[in-house]
């Protein structure tokens, strides 16, 4: 297949390319580089000995994307990574979060509806189930519960519209990926994640951390009714992560449909800490905080749909996250832009 990977030179997006060229498909890449560097393109090309066309415009302006795909024609599959996913700055900046992630996923609908593309692959998130009632988390629990960011309301509505889209053209292959908390990075060190600024998630902190850029990790609550009082999560390697792309294309069928990609093992703020620790070999500074507003106690998927369905499973433990995390943090301390 050849597949054009919107928002592909972002964190996920980059992984995903090197594990689709692995997998013997081609893929396209657009991005406005808001949120990422040209130059994670050019190391998965040094990766995989591909060569990526690459467009770099924003994925709103339908007229660029139909002249790039009609260059690159046939184009049978499109995975939309491109959007905004803070969720701090979603509630500061709603209308450009909606403006962004709402309007690039219409761009991308008409362009398949007028270029006869058939599938789309888009990147939801585990944010769509709010506060679980009950875990672990299955396709079927209810999504929209105390939904307090607009980040997370714009993946509910996108996923909202993919149904529709779905139930009204017969033709149309669709299908969300929730992921939960995606961590780690290319075992080569040479593509991972590279936030701007202070990292908001925890596992790029810890990585901070670890290369001496940032003091100490604040630990947001640890009364939770958790084993040792700190959150949940369902951390996946972005490598299984990836590989649950090329599943989920390779099984697309028309319709529409939803799949957890996590591991279903929760794993606890300080036990994460201590998974790093032992990669890094070294000591990570703590500090006990109050909770984060809008934070769940826990969050956790049960994976079998996919494992069932599309053939996929996580494979890749904490430990592997942390020690290829580390690789890439420790090799490039800056990221990509001063590596
Ligand atoms: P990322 O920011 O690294 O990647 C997103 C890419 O989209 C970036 O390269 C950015 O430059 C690009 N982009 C943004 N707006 C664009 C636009 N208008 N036109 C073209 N490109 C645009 O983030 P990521 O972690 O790789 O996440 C990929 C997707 O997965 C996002 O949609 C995100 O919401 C979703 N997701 C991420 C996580 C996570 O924790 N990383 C969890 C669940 C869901
Ligand atoms: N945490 C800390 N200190 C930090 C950062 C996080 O203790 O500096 C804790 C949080 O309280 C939480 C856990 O670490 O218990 C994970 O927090 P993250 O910010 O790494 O991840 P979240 O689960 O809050 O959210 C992430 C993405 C969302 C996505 C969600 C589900 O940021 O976009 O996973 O996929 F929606």
């Amino acid at each position: 297949m050849r597949v054009l990977l919107a928002g592909g030179a972002g964190y996920i997006g980059a992984h995903t390319a090197v594990a689709l060229l692995e997998a013997g498909h081609d893929v396209l890449v657009v991005d406005d580089l808001s949120n990422s560097s040209a130059e994670a393109v050019a190391r998965v090309e040094q990766l995989t000995g591909a060569k990526i066309p690459f467009l770099a415009a924003d994925a709103r302006d339908v007229d660029a994307l139909t002249a790039f795909v009609r260059t690159h024609a046939p184009v049978d599959a499109v995975i939309h990574f491109a959007g905004l996913k803070a969720v701090g700055e979603s509630v500061a900046e709603p209308v450009r979060y909606y403006d962004v992630n709402i309007g690039t996923s219409i761009a991308i609908l008409k362009l398949m509806a007028a270029e006869g593309i058939p599938t789309i692959v888009f990147s939801s998130s585990a944010t769509v189930y709010g506060a679980p009632e009950t875990l672990p988390l299955s396709e079927e629990s209810p999504t929209g519960i105390d939904l307090t960011n607009p980040y997370g309301k714009t993946k509910r509505m996108i996923e909202e519209i993919l149904k529709d889209a779905a139930a009204a053209d017969p033709a149309l292959r669709a299908v969300s990926l929730r992921y939960f908390n995606p961590v780690g990075a290319h075992p080569s060190g040479r593509i991972g994640e590279d936030p701007a600024g202070v990292p908001n998630n925890l596992m790029p902190y810890v990585a901070r951390v670890a290369v001496g850029a940032l003091d100490r990790v604040g630990v947001f609550g640890d009364d939770y009714d958790t084993p040792d009082g700190t959150g949940q999560r369902d951390y996946i390697h972005v490598l299984d992560l990836a590989a649950g792309h090329v599943a989920a294309l390779e099984h697309a069928r028309e319709g529409y449909e939803i799949y957890n990609l996590g591991t279903g093992t929760p794993v606890t703020v300080l036990e994460l800490i201590a998974a790093f620790e032992r990669a890094a070999g070294k000591k990570i500074p703590r500090e006990i905080l109050p909770r984060r507003a809008g934070d769940v106690a826990a969050s956790y998927c049960d994976p079998s749909k996919a494992q069932r369905e599309l053939g996929w499973t996580a494979t890749r433990t904490i430990d592997e996250a942390c020690r290829d995390s580390w690789n890439w943090q420790s090799n490039n301390p800056n990221g990509y832009a001063r590596a």
